[in-house]
């Protein structure tokens, strides 16, 4: 199995190049995630996470830097269906099942038509792993928000990716949807190890999911501090009980404090 590392040297981005007012929304962003490894992004609105999960998605190209993916560059791994996306919106089509949405990208991704994953699941296996089992035929307007979250994280594993990137996937949904969604995650990343990069404005969910926390700050968005989040795994509700727990949140929101003032 290859690598599947995240590695961001130098990156910039200046959106409005050439007009009368650019925003630099990132600059110098130097960041390796290992292989596996589970990285949130935190940091003040408009700091450029956002920015930051799109150049490493291949939703746009950084104006300086470079960000490759184990040996392969972004817009090859998006090709070949390796990453695997998840917004704050399921963006489910409407007139599609449950079934039918998160199938739909292996019959898009050339050249592995017919693949099943992850590790051969069918889409009702897919289902049944994001805890919809009965909804498969079902729109997404019979779903909840969190039901319609499940269903996007399923689709976004059905092409087997090696990276999952997420931008506040539970940002919608009620805070007791949201926890049960963020251990459900959990779940599923100890199962299938992939590489995870996730945004989040919750420092308690970051801490809680997290091996590294990245704390960005604003105007242009750097990289202000990275945090090792050395609580045992796996993660319950009980590691929120935890004294580690309380004062790593404690610490980032007293670094974010700082960053925003
Ligand atoms: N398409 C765009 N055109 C111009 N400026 C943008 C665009 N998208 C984002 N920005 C600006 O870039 C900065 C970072 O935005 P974003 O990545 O969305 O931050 P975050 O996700 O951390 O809230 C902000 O100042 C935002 O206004
Ligand atoms: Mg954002």
């Amino acid at each position: 199995m290859t690598s599947s590392g995240i590695s961001i040297k130098g990156v910039e981005v200046v959106y409005g190049v050439g007009g009368s007012q650019p925003v630099t929304a990132l600059k110098d962003i130097d960041l390796d995630i290992a292989d596996g490894e589970f990285v949130s992004l935190v940091g003040p609105s408009g700091c450029g996470k956002s920015t930051l999960l799109k150049v490493v998605s291949d939703l746009m190209g950084p104006t300086r830097g470079s960000v490759t993916i184990g040996d392969t560059s972004p817009s090859q791994m998006r090709k070949d269906g390796r990453l695997g996306l998840v917004f704050q919106q399921a963006n489910l089509m409407p007139w599609l099942t449950i079934s039918k949405n998160i199938d739909l990208l292996r019959s898009l991704v050339s050249g592995r038509g017919g693949t099943v994953s992850p590790n051969g699941a069918t889409v009702d296996e897919l289902i049944d792993l994001v805890g919809l089992s009965g909804f498969g035929d079902k729109f997404a307007h019979q779903l909840s928000g969190g039901m319609q979250q499940r269903a996007a994280l399923a689709r976004a594993l059905a092409l087997d990716p090696a990276v999952l990137l997420m931008d506040e996937p539970f940002a919608a949904l009620d805070e007791i949807t949201r926890d049960r969604m963020a251990f459900e995650l959990m779940r599923i990343w100890q199962r299938y190890r992939k590489t995870v990069l996730f945004v989040t404005h919750s420092l308690g969910e970051a801490v809680l999911l997290s091996d590294r926390v990245v704390l960005m700050s604003a105007r242009p968005g750097r990289i202000h501090k990275v945090f090792d989040i050395d609580l045992p795994r796996p993660r319950t509700p009980e590691t929120r009980l935890d004294e580690r727990y309380h004062r790593l949140v404690m610490e980032l929101n007293r670094e974010l404090y700082a960053v925003m003032t």
